[in-house]
């Protein structure tokens, strides 16, 4: 087994062809609101990390990064979205692997806070608690596929460049937006 990092334009067909298979098994039930679809979790993306048994794509997770702004603050805000692991691999590691590796990697490109919503009914929050993610305990803006200001109330946040803006924004009350660009994760 063996990780490796692809900006989107380097992924083969038929890698591209398994990362769609994982969509559709692990992600597709994901969402339980008519207006949110999988375009929300796909942008905007700085690659993604995925695992690989020999040739075959068994798991995925992509990067994220976007400017966004805090009470008038521009920042970086990133993190990681789609993490998904086919069945007969998980409980392994790999999935933490992968989410350790994609934070990793958006500190490197310059993300100050990761956020993330989360799939409650997945069991897995725990999981991303011990990651450092903390619960925003109030709902995050977003611009849907279909341009419409959305909200979600399942988002945590966690700082990565920059730790006392994540604290900020966990501990005051104004406005946390993903930014401009449609999409969340
Ligand atoms: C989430 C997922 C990627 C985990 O993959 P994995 O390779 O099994 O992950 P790991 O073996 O590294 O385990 C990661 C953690 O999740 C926990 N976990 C794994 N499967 C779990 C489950 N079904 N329910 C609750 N916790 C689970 C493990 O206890 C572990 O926690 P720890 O390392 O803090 O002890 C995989 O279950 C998956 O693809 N699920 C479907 C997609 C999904 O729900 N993605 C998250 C969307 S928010």
């Amino acid at each position: 087994m063996i990780i490796k990092y692809f900006s989107d334009d380097t992924i083969s067909e038929k890698h591209r062809r398994d990362v769609d298979f994982i969509n559709e098994t692990c992600l597709s039930n994901d969402s339980v609101d008519p207006d949110i679809d999988m375009y929300d979790w796909e942008a905007p993306e700085d690659g993604k990390f995925l695992l690989f048994d020999n040739d075959r794509v068994v798991g995925r997770v992509a990067v994220h990064k976007t400017m966004s702004e805090y009470n008038g603050e521009s920042y970086c805000l990133g993190g990681f979205g789609g993490l998904a692991v086919l069945p007969e691999y998980r409980s392994n590691g790999y999935g933490r692997k992968l989410a350790e590796l994609a934070l990793s990697k958006a500190g490197d490109l310059g993300v100050d806070v990761a956020c993330m919503c989360v799939n409650m009914e997945s069991g897995i929050t725990e999981f991303y608690k011990r990651l450092g993610f903390v619960f925003l305990n109030r709902p995050a803006y977003f611009v849907n596929w279909a341009d419409k200001e959305k909200t979600d109330d399942t988002v945590m946040i966690m700082g990565i460049n920059n730790p006392a803006l994540a604290e900020k924004i966990l501990n005051t009350e104004d406005i946390f937006a993903y930014g401009k660009n449609k999409g969340h994760w």
